[in-house]
């Protein structure tokens, strides 16, 4: 696993909004080639889609060739709902870039029938050759997407109920309403975000340092499901220096120490 640190939150969004421009431009997507991304939601991101915007507008990154699969969805919100993730992703980065509305693909939370949406999900990211990079968020307590703690490590897309802390974290997109959240959601599968060629989590400020130190230090355990990346081949987290605040400083050290180059 590489850990990349940097300074603050705004450079880890640009590190990973070039880092994702990077491989998108190493790959030379075609039509017939595209380039697969796998896209999360949640405040950490923003930044880099901010970024990847710009770039693009610019001319230095190209989505025309790039299909995206986003990672989760509420259940029960519609397209149009403020807090949908459908919502997010066209406002915060799709309205602005050159994709193609028929190579994003998100998880229905409106399905009546969830065993086929995601049974559809999954044959659709294997039907395109399966994701090239998978972005990540992280929770508090380690989930990435919306993979709780004590979720299996091989799980496939699937539905969840998500836990009290998560309600409560994710409760400030719903003015602070803890009863506006739902409690379900659509989520890929941590086998699912494994089977990616490369898996790139990003995280920021204080309140993910536990979910950092248990997942780099620690061992590899459903508690805390960001852990799963130590078997990955090509894991990397791009995270801020208060984010590495319950890291050994062993640990911080080694990874400063090696990771010098750009990418
Ligand atoms: C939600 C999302 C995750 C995201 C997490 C952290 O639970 N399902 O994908 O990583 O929030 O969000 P934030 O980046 O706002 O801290």
């Amino acid at each position: 696993m590489r850990v990349i640190i940097k300074e603050d939150a705004s450079m880890v969004s640009e590190w990973a909004a070039e880092y994702v421009a990077f491989r998108i431009n190493e790959f030379h997507p075609t039509a017939k080639k595209p380039f697969v991304l796998g896209l999360p939601t949640g405040s950490t991101p923003l930044g880099m889609y901010a970024h990847l915007i710009k770039m693009c507008q610019k001319g230095r990154v190209s989505f025309e060739n790039v299909i995206t699969f986003n990672m989760d969805e509420y259940i029960g919100l519609a397209p149009s709902h403020p807090q949908s993730y459908h919502y997010f992703m066209w406002q915060n980065f799709f309205k602005d870039i050159d994709i193609k509305p028929q190579n994003v693909h998100i998880l229905n939370g409106l399905t009546k029938n969830y065993a086929k949406e995601c049974a559809d999900y999954e044959r659709a990211i294997a039907a395109v050759g399966g994701v090239h990079l998978f972005i990540g968020g992280v929770g508090e307590d380690g989930h990435i997407a919306f993979n709780e703690p004590f979720s299996s490590l091989s799980s496939r897309t699937r539905i969840k109920t998500l836990t009290e802390s998560t309600i409560k974290a994710n409760a400030r997109f719903f003015d602070g309403d803890i009863s506006q959240v739902p409690t379900q959601a659509l989520t890929v599968g941590i086998g699912t975000i494994m089977d990616a060629r490369e898996v790139m989590i990003l995280a920021t400020g204080a309140s993910k340092a536990q979910a950092l130190k248990h997942s780099i230090e620690g061992s590899i355990s459903h508690m805390w499901t960001l852990s799963a990346l130590q078997q990955h081949p090509h894991g990397i987290i791009v995270c801020d220096k208060s984010a590495t605040g319950a890291l050994e400083q062993a640990t911080t050290a080694y990874f400063m120490e090696v990771e010098k180059q750009k990418f």
